[in-house]
């Protein structure tokens, strides 16, 4: 039986008693864990590990951290299946460890990072409740600014938030799931640094495209030759579509830059 079943399966008006309580719950309101694997990533134990295990004083070092306290976590980490222990006080990467290596194709490293734009954007569910009692966004009262205006001020968060989205595993999905040749010209709206427009048109030839974002954003893009950065997005629709249109217009067939 699942803990979603226990849960069912007690809610017909029988008292749970207070072990049964816990065991639905646990899974449910239980941080430790998916703060233990932000830890984790950020300290980058899945890229410092060796392939056959690395003693805890020497991954403390490594990693610019104390070994009780960290022996600690990987122990917790190792108690949810994620790393192993293969000796005592030895610690490896295992498949579910090794999917949080930065060179994982998944990038999910990225949505973890608690220095990076991921790691940031999760604590900002920290101002929750007050965003369900205001319906104000938790993401000012958090960190003291508008989303948008703290990236500003933060480029190197601001490039995090750009890269993650670049990083999107759904642009292969999204290339490969539509008849994308029907179309000679798209324009990518809030594209970040154009990694969809890029997948789009390294695969179909045809296709030419522009990319709008804000100026800092457009100025990272790297789109293959047959597509142009501009924005931003200042004055709504109307003025977003005649500043396109006029830029589809401009763009002219290039050979693609691989
Ligand atoms: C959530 S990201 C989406 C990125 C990408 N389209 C994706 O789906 O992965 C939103 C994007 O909108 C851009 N953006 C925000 N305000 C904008 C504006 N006024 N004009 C143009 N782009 C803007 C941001 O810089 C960011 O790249």
């Amino acid at each position: 039986m699942t803990s979603n079943d226990e849960t069912t399966a007690t809610t017909g008006g029988a008292a749970l008693d207070g072990p049964t309580a816990w065991r639905a719950l646990t899974p449910l309101m239980d941080l430790v864990t998916p703060m233990a694997l932000r830890v984790a990533v950020t300290l980058r134990l899945p890229d410092l590990m060796d392939e056959d295990g690395s003693d805890i004083d020497d991954l403390a070092a490594r990693a610019g951290a104390d070994p009780d306290a960290l022996g600690r976590l990987l122990r917790h980490l190792v108690s949810r299946d994620v790393f192993v222990e293969p000796r005592p006080g030895t610690f490896a990467v295992n498949g579910t460890a090794a999917l949080l290596r930065r060179d994982h194709p998944s990038a999910v490293w990225r949505w973890l990072d608690l220095d990076g734009f991921g790691g940031r954007m999760d604590l900002a569910f920290t101002g929750l409740a007050d965003t369900v009692r205001t319906g104000q966004p938790a993401w000012p009262a958090v960190f003291g600014a508008p989303f948008w205006h703290y990236l500003d001020a933060n480029p190197e968060l601001s490039a995090s938030f750009d890269a993650t989205m670049a990083a999107n595993a759904a642009y292969r999905e999204l290339s490969e799931g539509y008849d994308w040749s029907a179309l000679t010209r798209m324009a990518d709206v809030g594209g970040g640094t154009g990694a969809l427009l890029a997948e789009l048109l390294l695969r179909h030839d045809g296709l030419r495209g522009v990319l709008i974002d804000l100026p800092d954003t457009a100025s990272r893009a790297a789109v293959p030759g047959r597509a142009r950065a501009g924005g931003p997005v200042r004055d709504g629709r109307a003025e977003l579509l005649r500043r396109t249109a006029r830029r589809l217009r401009r763009v002219r067939a290039q050979p693609c830059a691989a």
